[in-house]
């Protein structure tokens, strides 16, 4: 089969196939195998990758590290600006042309909706959309439905639950496109008011018949849940902190929580958590913020960056 990803940029959900997604989740199992018996391989030697991450990170940047060096290529790490010349006050386009030539694709991390489709139009290799401030995480999303899709391996017939800041979370704006090719019966939106997911978001898996409900009552829809997806408010989005201050601790998942779930739903969050999750729950073995949706970010990073750099 031809490999549609071989060159693509990653910039949104949007713009992924359900051919596509399985091809990754296939090649994140094979690599998954190779890790845990060789640790490495060397399917990406000479190629290399820099990590341009102008907002704070610590496992989507790492995991992109680690898994462009266990596929044997090399890295361009760039955590925080400060010490480049974005810092001298450096176009986006001359940074993109620069490390478009010394490597082979970037990773962007940026707090402005829309920089790495602008990236994407001045670079020749890929770019990966690494998340762009409130817009999207599409390799997060990846990874996420990777994690669920190895508990329910149909979604046809569930409910998933996402809980917290819809406004802002890029994550869940990623999620919630990716889950509609694979129509879940339900999706539950839970947030304050104010931190509702955009309605264009809603309007694009409502078309697709999945039924979507918002509502800001958590407890009204936990026991109907199999898949729960909490999320963090995020504060740096806020230009006043008493509403975030107000608002960051209205959804705290807790051991009474965890009673209200059935035995086979499962919780997930993509980190960090500010509050959120009791981390005495951290042992349920529902919970799989820590044990699985973590080590499968390298595995599912590992997949995309071989398929995009690899014919
Ligand atoms: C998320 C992000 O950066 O959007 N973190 C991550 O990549 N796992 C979630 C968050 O910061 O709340």
């Amino acid at each position: 089969m031809k490999n549609t990803l071989f060159g693509k940029d990653i910039l949104s959900t949007r713009n992924i196939t359900k051919d596509e997604a399985s091809s990754i989740f296939r090649r994140a199992d094979e690599l998954r195998e190779i890790v845990q018996t060789k640790g490495s391989t060397d399917i990406l030697r000479g190629k290399i990758l820099t990590a341009l991450f102008y907002e704070p990170s610590s496992r989507t940047y790492a995991s992109f590290i680690s898994a462009m060096q266990r596929l044997g290529g090399g890295i361009i790490p760039l955590n925080g600006m400060t010490n480049t010349s974005v810092a001298k006050g450096e176009t986006l386009e001359d940074t993109i042309h620069v490390f478009d030539s010394y490597g082979d694709c970037i990773v962007m991390r940026h707090p402005e909706v829309g920089t790495s489709v602008k990236a994407a139009v001045y670079a020749k290799g890929p770019v990966v959309n690494a998340g762009d401030g409130t817009g999207e995480h599409p390799t997060q999303a990846l990874l996420d439905v990777y994690t669920i899709r190895r508990h329910f391996p149909s979604l046809q017939g569930t409910t998933v639950t996402l809980v917290g800041d819809l406004l802002n979370g890029r994550t869940v704006h990623s999620l919630i496109m990716l889950l509609a090719l694979y129509t879940p019966s339900r999706i539950n939106l839970v947030s304050p008011n104010e931190l509702r997911m955009p309605e264009e978001y809603v309007a694009y898996v409502q078309k697709t018949g999945i039924r979507v409900s918002q509502t800001d009552i958590l407890n009204d829809v936990v026991s109907t849940t199999d898949v729960l997806y909490a999320t963090r408010v995020q504060k740096e989005r806020f230009s006043d902190v008493k509403v975030y201050e107000r608002l960051k601790h209205r959804y705290v998942i807790t051991r009474d929580t965890m009673k209200l779930l059935k035995k086979d739903t499962i919780l997930m969050h993509p980190l960090p958590r500010v509050g959120e999750i009791s981390p005495d729950i951290d042992g349920d073995p529902r919970a799989l913020y820590l044990r699985e949706q973590v080590p499968n970010g390298m595995y599912v990073r590992m997949a995309v960056l071989s398929l995009i750099l690899k014919k």
